[in-house]
């Protein structure tokens, strides 16, 4: 496999090899420093939209291993405007050895890898945050131990973040339960497959638009922003619709004891999730981050290396 755009396109082995690499990484990392194995190598990280995480974390991760990364803003490339997909993807083959690439419309990132002779790392898109996806597999793995059986409920929108959480969890045989508004779901083709995966990993999936019964039995709450970069003329509209789907104290207090609280940030805070709860004993927002270096170092090796 060339490319990373889709937790969808690994295999649960494959998926479990890349998080077992990321737990001797960052054991490595913690103990005094990793292996130069991406020595002489440059990442090309091309943003259309803002970011903190992804952007310090990749550019963190290719310096620990012994390379270097390349920012492009929206303005520099202006990709598929000032430039075809086809022909910035061929001209930068020649330059670096891999491409990061967070995008409005998930087409661009696929049309990127195509036309790209080097790996694709897809940094988020309209779909999908599959680098995302497996930081948050980190956390869980970390917290419980294993995924398998493991119940994870998402509350809030059913967007780009939720898809790459509900494919991690069925590949990796934790039960998956999302809590949405209706006109919110995840949209169907991503849960067409997430059901082939859940059938193969034998976990299970449930769609609902009770946040309350959502928590129920919950091991891992988990929400993001009610609305995500790219449709911030709907955020009035959400911001009327959403309330009811707040990670609160009180819905955190119905889920398990040992429930944790997973955001892939930024946070709203007094929106989709309280002070009180970011904050709070059952926060793990801040490891979650942290994991998006040492997740997205395993990608970076695997597919660089
Ligand atoms: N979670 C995440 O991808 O954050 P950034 O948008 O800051 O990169
Ligand atoms: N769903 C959010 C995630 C940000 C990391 C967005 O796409 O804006």
């Amino acid at each position: 496999m060339k490319d990373f755009i889709g937790i969808a396109d690994y295999s649960p082995a494959d998926l479990q090899a890349m998080l077992d690499l990321a737990v001797k990484l960052k054991k490595e990392y913690q103990s005094g420093g990793n292996k130069p194995v991406l020595q002489g190598k440059t990442l090309a990280m091309v943003f259309q939209k803002p970011s903190l995480r992804t952007r310090v974390s990749f550019d963190m991760a290719m310096r620990h291993l012994g390379g270097d990364a390349l920012y492009l803003s929206p303005a520099e490339i202006g990709l598929g405007k000032r430039e075809s997909i086809a022909d910035v993807a061929r001209v930068i083959s020649g330059y670096v050895e891999g491409i990061m690439a967070r995008v409005f419309d998930h087409a661009h990132v696929v049309e990127l890898a195509q036309w790209a002779s080097v790996p694709v790392i897809n940094g988020l898109s309209d779909y999908n945050h599959p680098c995302q996806g497996m930081a948050d597999a980190l956390t869980i793995l970390e917290e419980f131990g294993t995924l398998k059986g493991i119940n994870v409920t998402y509350v809030g929108d059913g967007n780009n973040v939720a898809v790459s959480l509900m494919h991690v969890c069925a590949k990796l045989g934790a039960n998956f339960t999302i809590a949405n508004p209706a006109g919110y779901a995840i949209v169907p083709a991503a849960v067409d497959h997430a059901k082939k995966f859940a059938a193969e990993s034998g976990s299970t999936l449930t769609f609902t638009d009770d946040s309350h019964a959502a928590v129920k039995n919950a091991d891992v709450i988990y929400t993001d922003t009610w609305t995500s970069m790219g449709q911030e003329e709907e955020s009035k509209k959400r911001e009327a619709v959403f309330p009811p789907y707040q990670v609160n104290a009180k819905l955190v207090g119905e889920a398990n004891k040992r429930a944790i609280v997973l955001h892939c940030l930024p946070a709203h805070r007094g929106q989709e999730i309280t002070d009180e709860v970011a904050d709070g004993p059952h926060s793990r927002l801040f490891p979650q981050a942290h994991n998006r270096l040492h997740a997205q170092k395993a990608i970076l090796a695997k597919l660089l290396g």
